[in-house]
């Protein structure tokens, strides 16, 4: 049944020896506070202490090394095009260095000048565009015939989700008794990759998927049992799962994820501040969301035989300019 999909257990741990040695293995941590909130034992997979500040750097390295190792055989990579307002951005400019590729990110002018500057400092090239999808989609497929580059789509491109499948692989590794995972969702390369690695080797693992109440195509794509995108940009704190899930992963989420859970933009707020304060982890707010979830009413109406969850703290790029007292108490530089 799984080879049906873009990726399989064999092209993520072809991902996993690829990227090995340019990544970290990320460490699993526990916090007291949180296991009493959520009545189980939490294990937080810290992928904000990954290269780049978010697990993105796994999906770009293997799929920009796997492009140039493919283009030895004649068609050189000349450039690698994306287009992302964030992580996506500064993980694809890192990889397109490490392998001596010019790497082109399609950023809405609206971006967080923050954001702007990590892509730039990691050597993309920023081109600007209207904060639209059709203007995103138009400035990407212009940069590619001008460069003559290669798209790398940020969630739908096999080689994205094998490399963010390896986080799946770990997991495994690191917490052998775990029972289920709690993987935030945008476009569900991050959830699609976990999915496959972790239900082709432990079907028993529950894949659970959270989503903000105002960004929740996923949700409701799994009630319906037809891909439903958000019908309009979404307004959420998590601003790194706007993005509806698409024809890659889909049939991924719609077979292999057990379920969906729904959180406010209040669950948001309060899970990441207690992460902050209790963890003392600077999460961004779509990690957050993952606790959120774990914390949920609903969640916590799941049997109490399901002890040992993991949340993948998937990203620590807060944008810290958003923080009222912070950016009145001003930066350290
Ligand atoms: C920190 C963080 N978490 C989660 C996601 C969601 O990943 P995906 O779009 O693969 O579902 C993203 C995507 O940009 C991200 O940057």
């Amino acid at each position: 049944m799984l080879s049906q999909y873009c990726v399989s257990l064999a092209s993520i741990q072809k991902a996993q020896s690829v990227i090995a040695g340019l990544v970290h293995l990320t460490p699993i941590l526990t916090n007291s506070t949180l296991d009493q909130r959520a009545e189980r034992q939490i294990f937080l997979k810290c992928e904000l202490f990954q290269k780049t500040g978010s697990f993105k750097i796994r999906g770009a390295l293997n799929a920009v090394s796997s492009l140039v190792e493919r283009g030895k055989d004649g068609s050189e990579v000349r450039a690698v095009v994306t287009h992302s307002s964030g992580n996506h951005g500064q993980a694809l400019a890192l990889a397109a260095r490490l392998q001596g590729v010019p790497s082109y990110v399609v950023v809405p002018r609206t971006a967080p000048a923050c954001k702007k500057a990590a892509m730039a400092g990691y050597g993309a090239i920023l081109v600007e565009c209207e904060p639209s999808d059709q203007s995103r989609e138009e400035a990407a497929s212009r940069t590619v015939a001008e460069t003559q580059g290669i798209l790398v789509h940020p969630n739908q491109d096999p080689l994205v989700i094998a490399g963010q499948g390896t986080i799946g692989l770990e997991i495994l590794q690191q917490v052998p008794d775990v029972q289920a995972v709690v993987v935030p969702v945008g476009g569900g390369g991050l959830i699609s990759g976990i999915a496959v690695a972790i239900k082709t080797q432990r079907p028993d693992v529950k894949v659970y998927a959270a989503e903000p109440e105002n960004a929740d195509d996923c949700y409701r794509s799994k009630r319906s049992g037809r891909l439903t995108p958000n019908a309009r940009p979404p307004v959420t704190l998590a601003d790194a799962v706007k993005t509806s899930i698409g024809p890659s992963t889909w049939p991924i989420i719609r077979d292999l994820v057990d379920d969906v859970f729904t959180v406010s933009e209040q669950e948001i707020q309060s899970a990441t501040r207690l992460v902050w304060e209790r963890a003392k982890l600077v999460i961004e707010p779509t990690a957050g969301l993952g606790v959120a979830a774990t914390l949920s009413r609903r969640f916590r109406g799941l049997p109490a035989g399901l002890r040992n969850v993991c949340v993948v703290l998937c990203g620590g790029n807060a944008d810290l300019d958003s923080l009222r007292w912070l950016a009145a108490a001003g930066g350290a530089d």
